[in-house]
């Protein structure tokens, strides 16, 4: 079988245009500018307004994102949303955004903290490379804002809204995701948490007495596993996609914090010329902030045909993540395989199938309802009938 590979063939974002800057946070806590800038580069969040949630987001990202490749909605085959902070626990906010959109596929969300975005990215190709679908639609999207204890300055000054996409399609060019890894250890779990609304501390009273709905982090322990582990994880990706350090052309960063991406870049020996930074503007969005991010380096003119880029994150979890992708639109399609490119039709079918038959046990059980209830009053009359039984 010819080796299939997925090239990202539109990309889009969406940023809530309600901003906060350092100087709105200097009026709710005690912080300031210079202490927000020094400590970690950012100088603005966006915030979501009214009627803007995970899935508006989504959906708007996800628009750009298909109409860049030149696609409609119904061209997708799947969507994989990357989300820490969903619209809701049920019902996935995948399937809002395939709602949403007029997608006709189905569609999951990954939980991997801010990693979730190559998490994502690193399972569409996979349902690519298996010949199971051709065009995929990956989001990174969150409204991290109502998690955020505005009166917490440890973490209130850090995180923002948005959300990313990129299509990824399948191609026999050899381009697009060349290698990926995926990495965890949830022993450091308690180190970037929300302790309540799940299972183990449900929503209560006491819960929100306790102000266990929002985000605490054990900042040090986080910069320390983060400034670690991207360096690795980027190296191992890079070696994986068969190429050495100097031949990446960009690495797009999670954007957490300057300082580690500084730190990650000198430990890779990347110039900051060839890293994209834009926390400044965003803050640290979760898992929309490599796909922003990357969407912003495309716009600046930043990213060319051939160029090898890594993308690489770590998250809650902890979780880390990376993966290399040689930028480069496909000058032919791939074939679907046979075995799969029926697949839609056939799973219409066999829908149509099962509806059918499923109709059929529905009428077969209303007609021995009523069936049952004419025979009710000769069952009683015939019982009525019976001779006494001799005592
Ligand atoms: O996507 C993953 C999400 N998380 C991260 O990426 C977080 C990784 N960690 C970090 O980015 C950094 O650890 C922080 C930015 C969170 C904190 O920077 P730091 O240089 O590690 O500061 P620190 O926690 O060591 O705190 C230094 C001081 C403390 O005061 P004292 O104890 O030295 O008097 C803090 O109370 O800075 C204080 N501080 C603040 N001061 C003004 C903490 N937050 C603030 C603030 N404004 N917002």
């Amino acid at each position: 079988m010819t080796e299939r590979y997925s090239q990202i063939t539109g990309w889009g974002k969406y940023a809530p245009p309600q901003v906060l800057t350092n100087a709105d946070l200097e009026k709710m806590v005690d912080t300031s500018d210079e202490w927000i800038v020094t400590r970690t580069g950012i100088r603005e969040r966006h915030i979501v307004g009214p009627g803007e949630t995970n899935a508006t987001m989504s959906v708007a990202a996800a628009r750009q994102a298909l109409d860049v490749a030149g696609l409609a909605p119904k061209d997708v085959d799947l969507i994989v949303v990357a989300t820490s902070s969903p619209d809701h626990f049920l019902p996935s906010v995948a399937s809002q955004v395939q709602y949403q959109l007029g997608a006709e596929c189905p569609a999951f969300a990954i939980t991997a903290g801010c990693t979730g975005f190559v998490y994502a990215l690193a399972t569409a190709h996979q349902f690519i490379a298996t010949g199971a679908y051709q065009r995929v639609l990956v989001i990174g999207s969150e409204v991290i804002s109502p998690f955020v204890n505005w009166q917490d300055r440890d973490t209130c000054v850090l995180f923002g809204d948005g959300a990313g996409a990129v299509v990824l399609e399948a191609s026999v060019q050899p381009a697009g995701v060349l290698s990926f890894v995926l990495g965890s250890d949830g022993s450091g779990g308690e180190h970037l948490i929300i302790r309540g609304g799940g299972s183990v501390y449900p929503p209560s009273h006491e819960m929100i007495e306790d102000k266990a709905m929002y985000i605490e982090m054990n900042g040090r322990e986080v910069f320390k596993f983060a400034t670690r582990i991207l360096g690795e994880a980027a190296l191992q990706a890079v070696e994986r996609a068969g190429l050495t350090l100097d031949d990446v052309d960009l690495l797009i960063p999670h954007q957490a914090n300057l300082r580690i991406i500084e730190l990650a870049a000198r430990h890779l020996g990347l110039p900051m010329q060839k890293v994209v930074v834009n926390l400044d503007r965003y803050g640290n969005t979760s898992a929309a902030s490599i796909p922003i991010a990357l969407v912003e380096a495309l716009e600046e003119g930043r990213i060319r045909d051939g160029m090898n880029i890594c993308m690489v994150a770590f998250g809650g979890g902890l979780t880390w993540a990376a993966a290399v992708v040689r930028w480069g639109q496909p000058a032919q399609p791939v074939e679907w395989p046979l075995v799969w490119r029926f697949a839609p039709a056939g799973q219409k079918l066999s829908m149509a199938a099962a509806r059918v038959r499923l109709h059929a046990r529905q009428l077969a059980d209303v007609a021995s309802y009523h069936a049952g209830s004419l025979l009710l009053p000769l069952y009683t009359f015939a019982g009525l009938r019976k001779p006494p039984r001799n005592k």
